[in-house]
């Protein structure tokens, strides 16, 4: 873990200081992404956890350890780096590029050129061809995987990433994107993740600080982030819909109907009738006295009914499906078309009914997406 404690920075001969009080936990094998427009401090903040830029005030602590108090060399060889614009040297050979802080540590020859072609597979560089190139010889985006490779190298607890794949067209760097959270599912390393892009935060962190004039404005997880921004600054910054495109963000608890039509179970199924037809429903959900959700009753079964003094609980019929309130609007659509049900009751833990979803609902919401996009068009 790596916490940030009242840590202030000033270059020498500034007054204003580029960061501020930041204070911060990164969880141990978690991705963390700072994030924030250029010169608000990102790159300082990278900078000043491995010792490359001394902390004005305050105290940065790796493991419970302050990192003043340990030789930077060290702490550096024990944290991989991948600098903005890759940091390859150019007159080194991919291998030797890979190979030389391991070299430096005096490790066995032949676990490293093993662990290197372990490596290159990882970040998907054919070693046959590559290992003997000069940086000169790859494209942006070959060499950028060289710098990911490079950073793993010594298989660190901690990798600093400072806008590793920004100077790559958007199909590269979705696919190193997509490389590196595959890399993370099996090694969990803690990972500081800086962009400018928030579609790259999104998509990569478990969570996002976002850091306005070296000040902390929000630290939360992308969900989070884009359901409750902390301020105006943080929505502008997301942006309006951005989280129609994470559907999965999008949850039960979000769209349901909170007051949808219900019964208690010993209500006559003519009262029932009435309630569907001044709430224009045509069905209603039959709860306990504790609000348990017990069955429903439709105004078809109800009509049909002989005997209309009965109560709700001896026609109903229980429900075919049910949606915790944290299921995602992809989970509900696949549910909606697998099941060709009309509504979901969304309950909690006990069964008790929280809200009801319609497949109206999700058409509401689908078109509020549309309008988003709509008012962003029209501001533009
Ligand atoms: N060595 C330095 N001496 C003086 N000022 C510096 C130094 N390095 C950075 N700064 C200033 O500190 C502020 C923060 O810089 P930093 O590089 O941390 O920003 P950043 O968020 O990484 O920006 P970018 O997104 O453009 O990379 C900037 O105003 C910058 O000019
Ligand atoms: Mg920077």
């Amino acid at each position: 873990m790596i916490r940030f404690e009242n840590v202030s920075k000033s270059y020498r001969g500034q007054q204003e200081s580029v960061v501020k009080n930041l204070s911060l936990e990164i969880p141990k094998g978690k991705i963390v992404v700072l994030i924030g427009p250029s010169g608000c401090g990102k790159t300082t903040c990278l900078k000043m956890i491995n010792r490359l830029v001394r902390i004005t005030s305050g105290k940065i602590l790796i493991d419970g350890e302050d990192i003043t108090k340990q030789d930077p060399i060290q702490l550096r060889r024990n944290m991989g780096y991948v600098i903005q614009q890759t940091g390859i040297f150019p007159h080194m050979t991919v291998r030797q590029n890979i190979e030389i802080i391991p070299t430096l540590q005096r490790e066995d020859k032949d676990n490293i050129a093993l662990n290197t072609l372990r490596l290159m597979e990882m970040v998907g560089l054919d070693p046959d061809e590559y290992l003997d190139r000069y940086p000169t010889q790859l494209s942006g985006g070959q060499l950028q995987r060289v710098g990911v490779a490079r950073a793993f190298a010594t298989n660190p607890e901690i990798i600093l990433m400072d806008e590793p794949f920004s100077a790559l067209d958007p199909i590269t760097r979705a696919q190193l994107q997509d490389e590196l959270l595959f890399l993370q599912s099996n090694v969990k390393k803690t990972i500081v993740f800086v962009t400018h892009d928030m579609d790259e935060a999104i998509k990569i962190a478990d969570k996002i600080a976002i850091i306005n004039g070296g000040i902390l404005v929000q630290y939360d997880t992308p969900e989070r982030i884009m359901k409750e921004p902390a301020n105006e600054y943080v929505e502008r910054f997301v942006g309006p819909k951005r989280l129609w495109t994470k559907p999965e963000f999008i949850r039960a608890e979000d769209i349901m109907v909170t007051n949808p039509a219900t019964v208690p179970e010993d209500l006559p199924v003519f009262k029932a009738i009435e309630i569907m037809r001044t709430e224009h429903v045509d069905s209603v959900l039959v709860l306990d006295s504790d609000r348990h959700l017990l069955g429903s009753v439709s105004a078809r079964s109800a009509l049909n009914c002989a005997d209309q003094q009965v109560t709700c609980a001896s026609i109903m019929v229980a429900p075919q499906e049910t949606a915790a309130p944290n299921r995602d609007l992809v989970w509900l659509l696949n549910k909606f078309n697998e099941t060709g049900v009309r509504t979901i009751p969304v309950i909690d833990g006990s069964n008790r009914l929280l809200g009801l979803i319609t497949t109206s609902t999700l058409l509401t919401t689908m078109s509020q997406q549309f309008s988003a996009d709509s008012r962003k068009e029209a501001a533009e």
